[in-house]
């Protein structure tokens, strides 16, 4: 048996006024779009933006539905419509915000499961690194890309073997 360890590197920040001009930039598209999520069962408002190679910026925010499996996360709206949008530009980072109670949340929140598998495939597709910004009021995390959140990841490489 050999026991081996997987290290995520993280960068922490207590406030958004130390972020890059850019990346408060696109922290504050974020919060924008987690004004518009519709939420009405979970209310829980989530907020992305991404930036693109070519200066684009582009939100997205979770659309639930009724039938609660039918709706999406805001991550991936926001990386589904600049993939559909835009399938030739690169991906080069994410900024997620989480609102309740009419105010955003102090802890960042991370992005569950599946968004990250999908942002898995972006950074693929495009072979570029997506830095990810999680914005909470009090604490702002960075990591350099998706595979930092996802350890022991599956992707295309699996199904060629
Ligand atoms: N949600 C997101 O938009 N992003 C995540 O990464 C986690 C969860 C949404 C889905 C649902 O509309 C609400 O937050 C509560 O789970």
């Amino acid at each position: 048996m050999k026991k081996t360890q997987i290290i995520t590197t993280v960068y922490e920040y207590d406030s958004v006024e130390e972020l890059s001009k850019e990346d408060q930039l696109l922290v504050n598209q974020a919060k924008d779009a987690a004004h518009r999520s519709y939420a009405p069962y979970s209310k829980f408002n989530v907020g992305a933006a991404l930036l693109l190679e070519n200066g684009e910026i582009v939100q997205g925010n979770n659309q639930e539905n009724s039938a609660y499996p039918s709706g999406l996360c805001a991550e991936r709206v926001a990386v589904f419509y600049a993939n559909a949008k835009y399938p030739d530009v690169p991906v080069k980072a994410i900024a997620i915000t989480s609102r309740t109670n009419g105010n955003f949340l102090d802890t960042p929140v991370p992005p569950c499961g599946s968004c990250r598998q999908v942002l898995l495939e972006t950074e693929d597709r495009y072979n570029q690194p997506i830095k990810v910004i999680l914005c909470g009021e009090n604490k702002i995390r960075i990591v350099d890309n998706i595979k930092q959140l996802l350890p022991l990841f599956f992707d295309k490489e699996m199904l060629n073997e």
